[in-house]
């Protein structure tokens, strides 16, 4: 029995020659366990030697191999030609989103690499007389606060698949957040008071919450839950100044102390006074609320068993320092 043929198409596009990119196919024979990227150095060796492509490692270990395989950011490496074509029936490969194109699957990584370098992705230990020279145990319990984000590679997946690095460049982006949550909660580091503040200025509340960086990343690291974590953390050590994070705090203090949720406190929390007064004369809309009846009233009274919705907030925050 013959080798099976099956058709990829591959993006391709080099700027200096193309107007425009275009997807070519080409037939590989595929045999058993035949990663994406088997498939891709076998276009190059064999078929086409002008591709343009990133690999080093072959064992998921480097990163150097993220690209788009049907429409998911995955490593070409550790992903299955055969299980592509099962689930999707074809097998389509572009380079990585939110990134220019250097040349078909080459992507210019250099905003990515920036926004690593701007968490200072390494040890400040301060005064706490750390011998370079020696070991510096930690216990397991701050070993396991780390979860999985040692384990990250830098591939860019994550970056590659968020909405709000693809409308906003400066926005971190879930991998440089993840190393910087990293080195938060890190014991050993004496800097974690000036990185969390270093977040409210660098768009951490600029987060969607989609968890698409979940679901891309190779390696488990879960960045949009690292996200949550470096929120709470902020949330509770240091002045936030963004209506996004004075929002989400707001909303914490309005519901501890009520029981139930006033608008117009939230709007005064969230972008102040003098905020707030700039918004409804820019779109009517407290007038319009007004005309409908909307305005929710100016003093607020707790609910009646506002000392069980205190109680809740008390478990939760005596838990939480259990963990600690
Ligand atoms: Fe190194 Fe794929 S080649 S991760």
């Amino acid at each position: 029995m013959g080798t099976e043929e099956k058709e990829i198409f591959v993006f391709r596009y080099g700027p200096e020659n193309d107007l425009v990119p275009r997807f070519h196919e080409y037939k590989i024979p595929l045999t058993p366990r035949m990663t994406v990227l088997d498939g891709l150095r076998m276009i190059k060796d064999d078929i086409d030697g002008t591709l343009a492509m990133r690999y080093s490692c072959r064992s998921a270990i480097c990163g150097s191999c993220a690209m788009r395989i049907n429409g998911n950011s995955q490593l070409a490496c550790n992903t299955m030609i055969e299980s592509e074509l099962e689930k999707h029936g074809k097998l389509v490969i572009e380079p990585l989103a939110n990134m220019n194109i250097i040349k078909d699957l080459v992507v210019d990584m250099g905003s990515f690499w920036n926004h690593i370098e701007s968490q200072r992705p390494w040890l400040m230990p301060g005064d706490q007389n750390i011998e370079p020279m020696h070991e510096y145990p930690m216990t397991q319990k701050q070993v396991d606060k780390f979860e999985n984000t040692p384990n990250c590679i830098l591939c860019g997946a994550c970056h590659a698949v968020c909405p709000a690095v693809e409308v906003d460049e400066d926005f971190p982006g879930p991998a440089a957040l993840s190393m910087l949550y990293r080195f938060v909660i890190d014991a050993r580091d004496d800097s974690d008071r000036t990185r969390l503040e270093s977040t409210t200025d660098m768009g951490l509340w600029g987060c969607v919450r989609c968890y698409l960086c979940v679901d891309a990343c190779p390696k488990d690291v879960r960045p949009g839950e690292m996200i949550t974590n470096l929120r709470e953390l902020a949330s509770k050590e240091v002045k936030i100044k963004e209506p996004g994070g004075r929002h989400a705090q707001a909303f914490h203090d309005n519901i501890k102390k009520y029981g139930n949720l006033n608008e117009l406190a939230l709007a005064k929390d969230s972008v102040g006074k003098v905020g707030m007064l700039k918004q409804t004369l820019n779109s009517n809309l407290g007038i319009r609320m007004l005309k409908k009846g909307k305005i929710p009233p100016i003093s607020q009274k707790p609910i009646p068993k506002i000392d069980q919705v205190k109680k809740i907030y008390e478990d939760f925050e005596e838990n939480e320092s259990d963990d600690e």
